[in-house]
């Protein structure tokens, strides 16, 4: 089974060719992506216009070069997978248009993928990891502790009742003067930092639930960046290894809260824990969950972080879960730009969690 997977819900354009191993894994035949960091740098942020834009002058030539690295027409797919949400909904309806173009051309099956469901599974494409897991996601607009129990049945455990982890990273790199996106910018400063020079808060850590607030960290980290201006290299530094130390000790808090909920809910352990989403390209936060995960004897999964941001062979993958179920969709499905995963976030009213 081979499977084209196109995503467009934000900032990265991207388009991919997976292959089912009989092995159950999945191989990526070809993987590009296209980001779109340099239209948005002056604005500090993604401007959906723009995004939505640089999507439809990109996808087509992209999918094209896709098809090219995996050796195959168009016609020699066995499905076409798009991103149908959660998303910008201009770059989201980009993606599913060409999408659907593409399976009613080709006669091919289509899936409209849900991308935090994407991003839950990812793991799945290159590690045995079996259900039910636990996934921590955490990208720039989702932060949630999730129970997987099988492709399209989520559990929420927990979820932040305000910014996103990739958020407060990203807004913490703007108030630094730090370059956007700002994940990769703050881990790059903190490794030459101090995490112990600012004592910043470690919000929820010890409740007993597995959810997470994360702007009263964001103006500790204003009201500390303030007190030391004018900034130094040196502060900024410290700064950004203080804040990573305390994003990573709520981290460690939640999962294990969240492991708890997850046995008192499914009356089992996971079989493993998943981190997914563009925060798991954290280095430091991948190691602190490794040495968490092994003292606690369960098996720990992190997709490469490649696979981690945004992409297309998640898409794919995603797509392939679902084909082989036989769940496929119509051309008439939807752009959606809230998608929650579970009946539970379906009633929530913060659209961050
Ligand atoms: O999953 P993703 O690529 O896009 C969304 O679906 O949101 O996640 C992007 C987020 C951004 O907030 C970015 O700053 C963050 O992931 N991120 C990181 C790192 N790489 C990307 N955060 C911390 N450390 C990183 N190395
Ligand atoms: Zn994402």
């Amino acid at each position: 089974m081979r499977v084209l997977g196109i995503e467009t819900t934000c900032d990265e354009t991207a388009a991919a060719v997976v292959r089912l191993r009989p092995d159950g894994r999945g191989e990526i035949l070809a993987d590009e992506v296209m980001s779109q960091i340099a239209a948005h740098a002056a604005f500090g942020g993604v401007v959906p216009e723009i995004a939505a834009r640089a999507h439809v002058e990109i996808l087509d030539s992209l999918i094209g070069r896709a098809l090219a690295h995996a050796g195959l027409a168009a016609e020699a797919l066995d499905g076409v997978a798009a991103a149908a949400g959660p998303g910008l909904i201009g770059g989201v309806l980009v993606g599913l248009m060409a999408g659907k173009g593409l399976a009613l051309a080709t006669g091919k099956p289509f899936v409209a993928v849900n991308h935090l469901e994407a991003h839950a599974l990812t793991a799945r494409l290159g590690d045995a990891v079996a259900f039910p897991y636990l996934v921590l996601l955490a990208s720039g607009g989702h932060t949630q502790i999730l129970a997987v129990k099988g492709v399209g049945d989520y559990d929420r455990l927990g979820a932040t009742i305000d910014d996103a982890i990739g958020e407060a990273f990203d807004k913490t790199a703007k108030l630094l003067g730090l370059s956007y996106p700002g994940g990769p910018a703050v881990e790059a400063a903190a490794r030459d930092g101090d995490p112990a020079r600012f004592a910043l808060p470690r919000p929820l850590i010890g409740k007993p639930n597995a959810d997470f607030s994360l702007s009263g960290l964001k103006t500790a980290v204003r009201v500390a960046a303030a007190a030391a201006a004018p900034l130094k290299p040196r502060d900024v530094a410290d700064l950004c290894a203080s804040f990573q130390a305390a994003i990573v000790d709520v981290v460690e808090d939640r999962v294990r809260m969240g492991l708890k909920l997850f046995r008192d809910r499914l009356g089992l352990a996971p079989r493993a824990v998943v981190i997914a989403g563009g925060v798991a390209a954290n280095a430091a936060l991948r190691g602190a969950l490794a040495r968490f995960c092994a003292e606690a004897g369960l098996p720990m999964a992190a997709p490469p972080p490649k696979l981690c941001t945004d992409n297309g062979a998640m898409i794919a993958w995603a797509g392939i879960e679902r084909l082989r179920l036989g769940l496929t969709d119509r051309l008439d499905a939807p752009a959606r730009p809230r998608w929650p995963l579970d009946p539970k976030g379906a009633r929530a009213l913060n659209n961050k969690a």
